[in-house]
């Protein structure tokens, strides 16, 4: 069963912010392009802290500090890649949304920029630039977000060819309300395409009761937006059984979609939308501008969130979300940081009508010191003495034998008593993401996470594991298809080994390919 999250910051409960029951109490303006340190001490004594940190990624991309949630708005403009995220410059806690930015010339290695767009005092998004989208319209860059509260659709746009400064439009908001007559649950998170002369956007939303709605507006001047009808609609994901007690939380009960992410996948469409604690992905037919599922499932497991994608230059369609943190909220605080963008994943049309998910093939130059192994048998643990580390790619080819369950081992100490095991399962043809005994720390995560039908187990095929072990975050695709991504928080900071192992039975490792990664920058500020 899938979590949604429950942030509290600044005495606001994220969810309650998003469902409206709060509005904006407690939300400060802040101050521009400037960072706080939310502990009171200097930003100079911040950043050591984070560079010390050895939960903190290394090759992942994350802000210089406190929180970051969704990707927003990426875009490939003039031979750079400019992400934008959501971000609270104040605190490692969500609240008061920023997008943040952040560019790269080659997908991995990223500089930080100033802030991309922050609330307007008495503007309609007062109270934080929420998910948005960005596209280029006359040769100029634009950006299209969701200002609160209310929710409402803003535009900026920048005529800056490096695009670090951005003006929002006079008229905004642009969309300033739902459709007249439709009781909504959420009106947010914009995304948009161009069919002729016509300009599509989409727009999360819901209904309490009857599930996930996507709204389609057009336009052709940007200023003037017409509601269409519903791109697509569907019930929950999963049946929601409130606790006893629990408020109704529409996202959770399957009844709000948030960022829709929608785009031609071979000769049918993909839909995919964030709610319900996961990334869920939807693939069918689009005609008449309306969307049907034809076969859907999740992206990834409930950590991963808020997927959004885009073209690049090479056309093809780049995928980034949000990696949630696995610990509490007075632990991320704490640490002065929350929240990791995935690896760049390439989606393409898979066999059966899925999508294949893969690492975008640049990681690779990121592989420092290689390992390589072939034709193993394995009928118990063994254990890997020559390599280890908590910054890893790890490519296995397995030939199933007999075992019933077979994998690999991570951050694993010496006495075996930390250790986070990636599993493939033969009964289930499930992977698995055993973290019960990643941490000693009991307040850590410690929890099993499965992908069902990852694995075929057919005759004479192999099945491919590749992992991306970076500190606190493991990225695991398995046959490109299936995705499972995962937090571990081990106190032990020499628990770095690595095992294979086999249970009921033995398995062959046709393969298996180390590499030690090289980080994207000294000092773990991603810049
Ligand atoms: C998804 C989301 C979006 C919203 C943003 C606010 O995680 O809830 O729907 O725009 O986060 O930060």
């Amino acid at each position: 069963m899938r979590t949604a999250r429950s942030t509290k910051t600044l005495g606001i409960d994220r969810r309650d912010f998003l469902t409206g029951a709060v509005g904006c109490a407690g939300l400060g303006i802040l101050t521009r392009h400037a960072f706080h340190t939310a502990q009171g001490g200097s930003v100079r004594a911040l950043a050591e802290r984070l560079a010390d940190d050895p939960n903190r990624p290394r090759y992942h991309f994350l802000p210089p500090a406190h929180w970051m949630n969704d990707p927003n708005g990426p875009i490939y403009w003039q031979g750079t890649y400019h992400l934008f995220y959501q971000f609270n410059p104040s605190a490692a806690v969500w609240g008061e949304m920023h997008w943040g930015h952040a560019t790269s010339v080659d997908l991995i290695h990223w500089k930080h920029q100033p802030i991309a767009l922050a609330p307007t005092p008495d503007g309609p998004d007062k109270d934080g630039c929420f998910s948005g989208s960005a596209f280029v319209h006359n040769q100029t860059p634009h950006l299209i977000y969701t200002g609160v509260s209310p929710e409402t659709q803003c535009m900026a746009l920048s005529d800056d060819p490096q695009l670090l400064t951005w003006r929002k439009f006079k008229g905004n908001p642009v969309v300033p309300a739902p459709p007249t007559g439709l009781h909504v649950t959420g009106f947010r998170d914009p995304s948009i395409w161009k069919e002729g002369n016509d300009w599509l956007m989409s727009i999360g939303a819901g209904v309490r009761g009857g599930g996930g709605r996507v709204l389609l507006y057009t336009t052709r001047d940007l200023h003037h937006w017409r509601y269409n009808h519903t791109l697509a609609e569907g019930p929950p994901f999963v049946a929601y059984e409130p606790k006893p007690g629990e408020k109704y939380d529409a996202v959770r009960a399957g009844d709000m979609w948030e960022c829709p992410d929608f785009f031609p996948v071979g000769d049918r469409h993909a839909l995919l939308v964030s709610t319900q604690g996961g990334v869920a992905q939807m693939i069918g037919r689009y005609r008449d501008r309306k969307f049907k599922c034809e076969q859907q499932g999740w992206v990834d497991g409930d950590l991963y969130y808020a997927a959004k994608s885009f073209v690049d230059a090479q056309n093809r369609r780049v995928l980034w979300g949000w990696i949630r943190e696995g610990r509490s909220e007075a632990a991320y605080s704490a640490a002065g940081w929350a929240g990791v963008m995935s690896v760049p994943r390439v989606m393409m049309p898979g066999d059966g009508g899925a999508l294949d998910i893969k690492p975008a093939p640049e990681i690779a130059i990121l592989r420092g010191q290689p390992h390589h192994w072939s034709e193993l048998e394995v009928s118990s643990e063994k254990v890997l003495p020559a390599v280890g580390g908590d910054g890893l790619e790890i490519e296995i080819e397995f030939e199933p034998g007999s075992a019933e369950g077979f994998g690999v081992k991570v951050r694993r100490s010496r006495d075996s008593t930390e250790e986070t095991g990636i599993s493939c399962l033969r009964r289930s043809r499930a992977l698995v993401l055993d973290t019960r005994r990643s941490s000693r720390n009991p307040e850590d995560f410690h929890r099993v996470q499965k992908m069902p039908e990852s694995f075929q187990f057919s005759k004479g095929r192999t099945e491919k594991l590749s992992i991306f072990l970076d500190c606190s975050v493991i990225e695991i695709f398995a046959n490109g298809r299936s995705c499972l991504t995962g937090r571990i928080y081990p106190s032990g900071t020499e628990s770095l080994g690595v095992a294979l192992f086999a249970k009921g039975g033995a398995v062959g490792v046709k393969s298996l390919d180390i590499f030690e990664m090289n980080p994207i920058s000294h000092d773990r500020l991603t810049t």
